[in-house]
């Protein structure tokens, strides 16, 4: 059996003189696995991703992906993955044909294989009517899929995607997740005939997929997920390990009459000692706040809140979300 994870990250550290752009991160993803990297602009995410594939040397530290290492074997692992990167450059003047084409080529696939791989990676994106359309007129959603398309078309072992879905509207990046999922739980078939053990255990499993994002349901969507912060990873796990083990309380759920001013209440009686609460969180119209043992300041929110001429509504404890964890992990 092949017990190498797929990518093997050992104290990776990048530094730009004298800052530290990587601190000195683990982790491990393991073959058919969703791994999402969250976290807020400049904390290191594409720094990571362009040590990963080889693009950047680290500073410190070392990088297997598929139980090669990165810095020595660079050539050998390239065939085996794929990457969107952050600004990926499909060609605005091409069709959608002439970009995977041009792709395909880049590739190293020629004639049928590459007709054949191009009608697939149509189809996968949903784009079959759509070959002929200039890629300037897609929509943010549909670029993104034929990006993945274009990324994919080498059938890579391993996907490293950089903010795939950065400004695309909820249903499309719902499409997007969709294909990824279709991604991973797809057996590998690879055409080529080395019939070795290791091509052999390839063909169980999918593609493994290694992603960044800002958006935290398409985190809750991941497999197992790391934040990072300021270069350091800061918390890691599956979505419901790091709800569990990282959250510094309970998280009340309010629908105040005024959610922005019962924050502002809330926040201004934190300040002043008067309410021990953890976080306040705007969520649209609601307000979640979260501190050990909730229930205990129920009444005293009720209160300053009233006091204020602000209903408090219907007050809930509920499970929190990624995102509540996400905020309390960058602020503790
Ligand atoms: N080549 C470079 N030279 C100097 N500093 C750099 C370089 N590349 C990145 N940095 C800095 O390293 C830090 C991490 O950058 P990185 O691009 O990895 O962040 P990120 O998490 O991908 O952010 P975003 O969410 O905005 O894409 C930033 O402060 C950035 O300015
Ligand atoms: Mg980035």
């Amino acid at each position: 059996m092949d017990y190498q994870p797929a990518i093997l990250a050992k104290d990776l550290t990048k530094r730009f003189g004298d800052f530290t752009a990587v601190d000195h991160i683990n982790f491990n993803v393991q073959h058919g696995e969703i791994f999402g990297f969250l976290g807020p602009n400049g904390s290191g995410k594409t720094t990571t991703i362009r040590m990963l594939l080889g693009l950047m040397k680290p500073g410190e530290g070392s990088v297997e992906v598929l139980g090669l290492k990165v810095e020595k074997d660079t050539s050998k692992i390239r065939p085996r993955v794929g990457y969107m990167s952050q600004r990926f450059s499909l060609y605005n003047d091409l069709t959608v044909l002439q970009n995977l084409n041009f792709y395909g080529q880049a590739y190293g696939l020629e004639n049928s294989l590459l007709q054949k791989r191009i009608a697939e990676a149509l189809h996968m994106a949903g784009l079959e009517r759509h070959e002929n359309t200039q890629t300037r007129d897609l929509s943010g959603g549909w670029r993104q899929r034929l990006a993945l398309g274009a990324a994919i078309l080498h059938r890579p072992e391993v996907l490293f995607l950089d903010e795939p879905t950065a400004g695309v509207d909820p249903l499309s990046r719902r499409a997007f997740w969709d294909l990824l999922y279709k991604l991973v739980s797809t057996p590998l078939q690879p055409e080529t005939n080395q019939a070795s053990l290791e091509s052999e255990m390839r063909e169980q499993r999918g593609v493994t997929v290694f992603i960044t994002t800002h958006y935290m349901d398409e985190a809750e969507h991941s497999h197992r997920l790391a934040f990072i912060q300021h270069g350091k990873i800061i918390a890691s796990g599956s979505p419901i390990e790091i709800k569990t083990q990282k959250m510094p309380g309970d998280v009340l759920e309010i629908s105040p009459s005024d959610a922005a001013g019962a924050v502002k209440v809330l926040r201004s009686a934190q300040n002043d000692g008067k309410l021990p609460l953890n976080e306040i969180v705007l969520y649209g119209s609601l307000v979640h706040v979260i501190a050990p043992d909730i229930l205990r300041h129920e009444q005293a929110i009720t209160v300053i809140l009233q006091n204020s001429g602000i209903q408090p509504g219907v007050m809930t404890v509920i499970e929190p979300s990624l995102e509540d964890v996400f905020i309390a992990c960058m602020k503790s």
